[in-house]
């Protein structure tokens, strides 16, 4: 659909069926589990339990915002697709939770918020789409209190080499290999980070660095949908993807950070 004719469709209608809802997709619910599962355990030995503040930073339709807030968490959506909001909220609505949805660019709205701080922030895929992510990382760092946590995923090299080598474009595998930044394919932007890079970047946040897993090792790679596998074969893929093998971390479609802001909380 063009471009304009989708703008006007959402802006009038509300409607939009090219719309890629993250929350209502069956198996990003099941890739959501496996960063879930993570943020839980660690803000849990943290002591970050239902009741404290989140920010789900880059929200689109909420598919972690919402089951946060069905945790108990008291969560703020920010996004800067108004549509994404929307239908965010409608899930939100559907599912008796309240969340605090903010549209705007992060890189403009956590400055402005001058103090504000949550025990804990999640931002999952929007880092590898943002050319100023270094800056991003220390807003984030900045939106958290004192011995609370950020939760971030990042694009690793793993993941745009596969996807080149899929489809034999040597050129594009070669150019992924070669600089950290830059077009991929039909995408605008990407970037990529070694975890040694990423280490680095976390300390020049300001954030100790906690644990980093790998996102979606199995599936994306053998090309299955967990969500079509039968019960008992989903929940074997979940133990193998949440098994932590530490041989390949930055291994996976994702590689998410878990860092924590020195000092101690209230
Ligand atoms: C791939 S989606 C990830 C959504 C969500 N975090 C999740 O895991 O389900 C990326 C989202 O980040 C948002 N985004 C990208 N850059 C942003 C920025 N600078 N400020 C706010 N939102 C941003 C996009 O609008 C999009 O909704």
């Amino acid at each position: 659909m063009h471009k304009l004719a989708r703008k006007l469709m959402r802006a009038v209608a509300n409607r939009d069926p090219d719309y890629y809802d993250m929350y209502a997709d069956p198996n990003e619910g099941c890739f959501a589990q496996l960063y879930l599962e993570r943020i839980r355990r660690h803000a849990a030995a943290a002591a970050i339990r239902p009741g404290a503040t989140v920010l789900d930073a880059g929200c689109q339709a909420g598919r972690l915002a919402v089951p946060l807030a069905r945790e108990g968490f008291r969560v703020t959506g920010v996004d800067t697709s108004g549509f994404g909001l929307r239908r965010a909220k409608a899930h939100a609505d559907q599912a008796g939770v309240e969340v605090d949805w903010v549209r705007g660019d992060l890189l403009d709205v956590l400055p402005r918020w001058d103090g504000r701080q949550f025990d804990l922030v999640v931002c999952a895929e929007v880092i590898y789409l943002v050319r100023r992510y270094r800056e991003l990382l220390t807003a984030l760092a900045g939106a958290t209190r004192a011995g609370g946590l950020v939760a971030v995923s990042h694009r690793p090299r793993f993941y745009y080499l596969h996807e080149a080598l899929k489809l034999q474009d040597f050129e594009t595998a070669m150019h992924v290999l070669r600089d950290q930044e830059g077009r991929f394919r039909d995408s605008e932007y990407y970037n990529w980070q070694t975890e040694p890079q990423l280490r680095a970047l976390y300390a020049q946040a300001g954030l100790e660095w906690v644990a980093h897993y790998a996102i979606d090792r199995y599936a994306w790679l053998e090309g299955f949908s967990p969500s079509s596998l039968p019960e008992e074969a989903q929940r074997r893929w979940m133990e193998l993807e949440l098994g932590d093998a530490d041989s390949d971390r930055m291994n996976g479609r994702y590689v998410l950070v878990v860092a924590r802001r020195p000092g101690t909380g209230p």
